[in-house]
């Protein structure tokens, strides 16, 4: 195994004696881009603020390229550490000129900084800005300063805040996709954090979802969202729908057939989770549905309350005959029918998620 960029060991931060950061650890690799991702207050910022040196464990080691740099008692300064910092507020000193902003933290002869700089600028796109003052670039320009400023001194690691938070969408994206091939292609290993599901699955090799001080689940995109670990890790990426259930022999019966429960003991509740997009939706044909599939199941009757379009998809709500309860769909292009139309809806077996309740 190679050895990894950054290394945390049950990293552990309270303060007024709550665990903020409660055991956490954590691996990247070299050149790879890691995404913190969880809801506001769960831990993330404090974990990048330990591991960047301005805040100290209470508990646990960081290790860089298998030396330790900080433990309980020994601590590498923040500046020794090759890590580089890029935050939400990503503040360029406005008295320095742009290029000066990118060499600040350069401590190489004049003209290697202007040559780095320079070639930094270049990469971003902004090399004729080099002599300009902050306040003559737009905010997305600035930006990519403050990047070009941070990946300068060839940091080992960079740490990223939320650094896209301040940008409006339609800059956010192209921002993201060039800031992630300029990260790749300096093959500097990421830790950026996010509360956005979407830019971490943009921008990540893995996630390292966190809720309440802890890292619930690792993983690559694709398998954070298609095997998640519980019903809130579901529901961090898209809207849920959830049925409840009783198990009897490895079974749950619903309205809309049998669910598979497997290792879960008789009499337990789960529930059924399943997202918006994997439900299967029929016509009522003189108040019938489709014959039911190994695939889909049994159909359950709904009566359609809302039908609302998104752009790429239309959202319809569902008041379910079984149970009075309403259900989501997502349907692609427009599918908007009107409320009061009943319709037969189906949950995809390989889509949906049985845990316990
Ligand atoms: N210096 C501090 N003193 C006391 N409590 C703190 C301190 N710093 C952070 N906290 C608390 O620790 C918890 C985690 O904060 P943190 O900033 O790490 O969250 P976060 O995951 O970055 O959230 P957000 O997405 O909103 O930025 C919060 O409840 C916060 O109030
Ligand atoms: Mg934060």
């Amino acid at each position: 195994m190679q050895t990894p960029r950054l290394e945390i060991r049950n990293i552990v931060r309270r303060f007024d004696g709550r665990r903020v950061v409660d055991d956490v650890s954590l691996t990247i690799q070299p050149g790879d881009v890691t995404c913190l991702l969880g809801p506001s207050g769960c831990g993330k910022s404090t974990t990048l603020r330990m591991i960047a040196g301005v805040d100290m464990q209470d508990e646990g080691e960081i290790y860089v390229d298998g030396k330790l740099i900080c433990d309980t008692v020994f601590r590498v300064p923040p500046e020794r550490r090759q890590i580089g910092l890029m935050f939400q507020d990503f503040a360029l000193f406005p008295h320095l000129s742009v290029g000066d902003n990118v060499a600040f933290g350069l401590r190489d002869g004049k003209a290697e900084k202007r040559r780095r700089a320079g070639e930094l600028l270049e990469r971003v796109g902004l090399s004729r800005f080099i002599d300009d003052f902050p306040h003559q670039l737009s905010g997305g320009e600035q930006q990519r300063v403050a990047l070009a400023r941070a990946l300068a001194p060839r940091p080992r690691i960079m740490l990223m805040d939320e650094p896209f938070s301040g940008l409006d969408n339609r800059l956010r994206d192209g921002i993201r996709d060039e800031t992630l091939a300029l990260l790749k292609e300096e093959g500097t290993s990421v830790l950026l954090v996010t509360h956005e599901p979407e830019e971490a699955m943009r921008m990540a090799d893995e996630i390292a979802l966190m809720r309440g001080g802890q890292i619930v689940q690792r993983g690559a995109p694709y398998n954070i969202y298609n095997r998640p670990v519980d019903k809130a890790a579901v529901a961090f990426f898209s809207d849920v729908n959830v049925l409840r259930g009783t198990v009897k022999g490895a079974l749950t019966e619903t309205p809309f057939g049998q669910f598979l429960a497997p290792g879960i003991p008789d009499g337990s509740e789960v529930d059924i989770v399943f997202r918006p997009q994997h439900i299967g939706l029929d016509f009522d044909r003189n108040g019938r549905g489709p014959n039911a599939t190994e695939l889909a199941g049994t159909p359950a009757r709904g009566v359609v309350q809302r039908a609302r379009f998104m752009g790429s998809e239309s959202l319809v709500e569902y008041r379910m005959d079984f149970n009075g309860e309403v259900l989501k769909a997502t349907v692609p292009n427009v599918f908007l029918p009107k409320p009061g139309t009943p319709m037969w809806l189906t949950v995809r077996r390989d889509r949906c998620f049985v845990f316990p309740a």
